[in-house]
């Protein structure tokens, strides 16, 4: 089990949230009067600590667009998680952008954002195929799947070296009693995923307050946080926002 501390990707979606909410139909979306722009804050991001950029180009385009990942890759000093579906498509953009990490996770166009992980025994052979196209090309593939040995078996089976657990159900009953077994469903998990030699990361809803538990969560390699770090930063700037959570990370 790694002893190492925890590593922390940021997730910058919805600073291009914000911006598309004004800007949607506009012809460029970079450079300009045009903010926020989302490859400043990665860059920003980088240099207060994280350990890495995540985005999830979505299939509607809701908030990053194409060009925001294609800069980001020139850009960013880290390294690049590509969230995506598991469609033709995007396997087409991912071998050509070549980001470091591509993380499968589903998708529903009528969802506010992920809602489950991905049904990793419902489409087997989709998954398989596309873990093994994107290993053979150097990426490295994560599963966004939920906290049962279920889930956990099948993506073992697909042989993707790294899983992210699904925190949501964890984040969504906090101030509930339920929230005691939600956190005991995610140590077994990190656990099981760990026996199965499976890298273990985790994100989804996790915030200032909830990291206290989730950092206690054993041998967990890296968090992906977006919507709690973005809130923050507008307070304080993103520098700020992801300092503060790289410490409660630590402390
Ligand atoms: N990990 C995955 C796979 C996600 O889909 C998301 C949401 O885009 C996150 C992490 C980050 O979630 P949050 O914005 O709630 O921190």
């Amino acid at each position: 089990m790694s002893t190492s501390p925890i590593l922390l990707g940021v997730n910058i979606d919805h600073a291009a949230t914000l911006r598309q909410a004004r800007y949607r139909s506009a012809p460029a979306t970079c450079g300009g009067m045009i903010e926020p722009d989302p490859v400043e804050l990665a860059l920003a991001a980088e240099r207060a600590g994280a350990d890495g950029i995540t985005v999830h180009l979505r299939e509607d385009r809701r908030h990053i667009q194409e060009r925001d990942v294609l800069r980001l890759r020139e850009c960013i000093k880290t390294r690049l998680n590509l969230e995506m579906a598991c469609t033709d498509a995007m396997v087409a953009f991912a071998l050509a952008l070549k980001p470091e990490f591509a993380c499968l996770v589903p998708e529903n166009r009528t969802e506010v954002t992920t809602e489950g992980g991905l049904d990793v025994t419902g489409q087997q052979s989709r998954v398989r195929d596309t873990v093994a196209t994107l290993t053979a090309a150097g990426i490295k593939t994560s599963l966004f799947i939920d906290p049962d040995d279920r889930s956990l078996e099948a993506a073992a089976e697909m042989r993707s070296p790294f899983v992210e657990l699904h925190t949501g159900a964890y984040a969504n009953a906090y101030f509930s009693p339920a929230a005691v077994p939600e956190l005991e469903r995610l140590r077994r998990a990190a656990a099981l995923g760990q026996r199965l030699g499976l890298t273990v990361n985790a994100g989804h809803g996790i915030n200032y307050v909830n990291i206290a538990e989730i950092r206690t969560i054993p041998g967990l390699h890296e968090l992906n946080i977006g919507h709690s770090i973005l809130s923050r930063a507008l307070l304080t700037g993103i520098e700020e926002a992801v300092r503060e959570m790289k410490h409660r990370m630590r402390s």
